[in-house]
């Protein structure tokens, strides 16, 4: 064992089959949740439905006691950058709100998050959303067999930086499969070549966080919710993908064709 070479799992076809029906699933609780959360909704509300959404489908929320963790879903609104923690607070008209889910099923993880408006949203909001969004598919257009983890960040950081806006740089993106977090880390910024080369087989997910003001985040005395120091809006939108012969594969597009917040 050489623990300063950690091993990235390489899978084989029937492995993405596995992850196809975690994705969807996973997908599939994030359109459900989607649609209900709506202004005066609490964010335990949502959590209650992803925890009996996922009993209704033989899966298991992956973030249910992960670590201490005690929710089925994160809900990480406005200033929040991500790890989010449900709560009965009813949701306010003109937030942002990231619903990041990760379910098991048949002991593969699917996991993806999406910002979405409550109401109506000031127009420097769904600026931020939209710009988000798309550097989430700047990182995963680059991959294929040979790219490296570094192209998918250097990507991300060049669009998102070009549009005004930060790249949070203390979380990252990670491999999954049958673990929840394994290697590779997938930074969302870098510099091309850099990093771990990509070879088919390598399951991760992408999932970049962008501020409208300065990147610096700091994790609350609650020991998960990270927000940003000056308080900026914050977004975030994550897939799970898999490296494939010629590209890429994305497990966790929407079932509902929800492949953006704004356009269904
Ligand atoms: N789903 C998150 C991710 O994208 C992880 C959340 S861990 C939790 O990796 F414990 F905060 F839920
Ligand atoms: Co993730
Ligand atoms: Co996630």
């Amino acid at each position: 064992m050489n623990r300063h070479r950690p091993i990235i799992p390489i899978h084989k076809p029937a492995d993405y089959e596995g992850m196809r029906k975690a994705g969807q699933l996973a997908a599939a609780a994030l359109d459900m949740l989607v649609e209900e959360a709506k202004p005066g909704i609490t964010t335990a509300h949502l959590d209650k439905l992803a925890f009996e959404f996922a009993m209704d489908n033989n899966a298991l929320p992956a973030t249910l006691h992960y670590r201490g963790y005690k929710y089925s879903i994160c809900t990480s609104i406005n200033h929040v950058v991500c790890h989010g923690m449900p709560n009965n607070k009813p949701l306010k008209k003109g937030s942002i709100l990231n619903i990041d889910v990760t379910l098991i099923l048949d002991g593969w993880h699917g996991d993806t998050s999406r910002t979405i408006p409550i109401g109506d949203i000031p127009t420097k909001a769904a600026r931020l959303m939209d710009i988000t969004y798309n550097a989430l598919f700047k990182g995963i257009e680059v991959v294929r067999p040979g790219a490296t983890t570094g192209d998918i960040g250097h990507a991300i950081q060049a669009y998102g930086e070009s549009e005004r806006c930060s790249i949070v740089t203390d979380f990252c993106g990670h491999g999954l499969g049958r673990q929840f977090h394994t290697p590779p880390n997938i930074l969302h910024y870098g510099k091309p070549g850099e990093g771990v080369t990509l070879e088919e087989g390598m399951f991760f997910t992408i999932e970049p966080m962008l501020n409208l003001g300065r990147p610096n985040v700091k994790v609350l005395a609650d020991g998960w919710t990270a927000v940003t120091k000056d308080k900026s809006l914050s977004a975030q939108f994550e897939h799970s993908i898999a490296v494939t012969k010629d590209g890429y594969e994305i497990f966790t597009l929407s079932p509902g064709g929800w492949q953006h917040q704004f356009r269904k």
